[in-house]
């Protein structure tokens, strides 16, 4: 899948800022940001170069609850579907303690509840927000909903869109790296991610 994408909207954040912090073993990668980010597309390409498992976090939630993530909206709320995806991350993460590498794809809102933070930073797991214009995003998710049928419970009209990003943005923010995806295709996106993280295909990081 090939983006055209446009400028970012903010230019008060550091763009590709490098990480600070190496850890020294890393075994996951956590792709966080807003619907239509391309975090799955993103992140199964990342994982195939690395030789790593790709984990989309919606995947699991999907598979533990038997049920879609617009059903588990829909019967349970958000409040449900939140407390199913703690629980799913919870366990994804619990799962790299078996030695497998992962790169994990978080649902748009995962990154937004603190205690999902709290777990991703407790097991000490570099975070990249993948970001976009809010037009871009939307526009994707648009495509995405009419090609495959994708149904976003939380897509909304264009302002709620809008408004949500805008809300979710500064918990986004946090993460260890933003990356700029505006007009990058994914093959490009994942090279420079690879080389922001300090990785190297089938490596783990610091082994350059
Ligand atoms: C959500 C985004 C979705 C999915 C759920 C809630 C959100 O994932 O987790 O519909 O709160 O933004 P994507 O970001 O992959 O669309």
């Amino acid at each position: 899948m090939a983006f055209a994408i446009g400028q970012f909207a903010d230019s008060s954040m550091p763009v590709d800022r490098p990480m600070t912090r190496r850890l020294p073993q890393l075994q996951a990668v956590v792709l966080v940001g807003f619907m239509g980010a391309g975090k799955s597309s993103v992140g199964l390409l990342l994982a195939q170069h690395l030789g790593w498992t790709f984990e989309d976090l919606d995947h699991r939630i999907e598979q533990r609850e038997q049920q879609t993530v617009a059903e588990i909206f829909r019967d349970a709320g958000e409040a449900g579907f939140r407390r199913a995806e703690r629980k799913a991350l919870k366990e994804s993460i619990d799962g790299l303690r078996g030695g497998t590498e992962k790169v994990i794809a978080l649902g748009g809102g995962a990154f937004v509840q603190d205690s999902n933070v709290r777990l991703i930073e407790e097991a000490s797991l570099p975070t990249v927000f993948l970001d976009a214009t809010v037009d871009e995003l939307w526009q994707r998710c648009r495509r995405q909903a009419e090609q495959c049928a994708l149904e976003r419970p939380l897509l909304g009209n264009v302002q709620t869109f809008r408004e949500l990003y805008e809300s979710r943005r500064p918990h986004y923010a946090k993460a260890s790296l933003r990356h700029e995806t505006g007009g990058k295709s994914v093959e490009a996106i994942v090279a420079e991610l690879i080389q922001a993280l300090g990785l190297l295909p089938n490596a783990k990081l610091g082994e350059k």
